[in-house]
């Protein structure tokens, strides 16, 4: 199955990431703009960023009412922006409110539904109220999602093998939670390293601070797309 990287930019504005973005343009074709840079530079960010090349995947985790969510995707489907994420425990309503504002505005726009974060470890979910383990609840809320019509979810890569057994073989599974072997772990808990990840069935896989954190963030960013087309060493 084909996986592609998809380069993470929490950083306060563009022109920080700026340096990265000339280095590795030509080899990385999409960025995640997250909750950081679009709260403190909003949608011209987003603009700024596509005008360069670059496919956008807006990571706004949407949680509301129903009525909220809906209007708030036509928004964002409004943007230069391939892929966007919501929050599946906002329930199938509010997920089927989303779906019919994407179809209706951006047919080609990527809705994505956020399962349980990978900075979740069992003790942290049933502290919110949620038994049993995170594979349990992502596997119960990847099939609402799934039934209310998303076409893809964000999940930990140690969830990819439990859903690819379930679900259908055109969902696109995104994978944050990723740490190249000797990587610190940083606040994430379910990590799998690129070419773990790459193998398990993920289609795109979310790298940060691994790279933006690297002593040469475009060398870290290359090795990471080299293990992940196989050119890498496996640990
Ligand atoms: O720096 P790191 O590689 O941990 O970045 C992971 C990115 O993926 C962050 O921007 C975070 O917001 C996002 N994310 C996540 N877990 C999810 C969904 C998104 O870590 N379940």
């Amino acid at each position: 199955m084909a996986c592609d990287l998809i380069l993470v930019l929490d950083e306060p504005s563009p022109r920080v990431v700026q340096p990265l973005l000339r280095a590795l343009s030509g080899e990385i074709r999409w960025v995640k703009i997250g909750l950081q840079m679009f709260t403190a530079c909003g949608p011209d960010c987003v603009r700024e960023i596509a005008d360069q090349g670059f496919k956008v995947f807006l990571d706004l985790k949407l949680h509301d009412i129903p009525n909220t969510v809906g209007h708030a995707v036509e928004s964002a489907a409004r943007l230069p922006i391939h892929m966007l994420t919501l929050h599946t425990c906002g329930g199938a309503e509010m997920m089927r409110r989303a779906v019919a504002a994407q179809q209706a505005t951006r047919p080609d726009l990527l809705l994505l539904g956020v399962t349980v974060l990978t900075s979740m470890g069992t003790a942290d979910l049933n502290a919110v109220g949620v038994p049993g383990a995170p594979e349990d609840q992502v596997l119960r809320l990847a099939q609402l999602a799934t039934g209310a019509g998303l076409a893809g979810l964000v999940c930990s890569p140690l969830e990819i093998a439990p859903l690819r057994a379930v679900l259908p073989a055109s969902t696109q599974l995104i994978t944050p939670g990723i740490r190249p072997s000797g990587a610190k772990a940083d606040d994430q808990t379910r990590v799998l390293t690129p070419a773990q990840a790459a193998a398990a069935g993920a289609n795109f896989l979310v790298v940060g601070r691994p790279i933006s954190q690297a002593a040469d963030p475009a060398a870290a960013a290359r090795s990471i797309l080299a293990e992940i087309a196989g050119r890498g060493t496996a640990p």
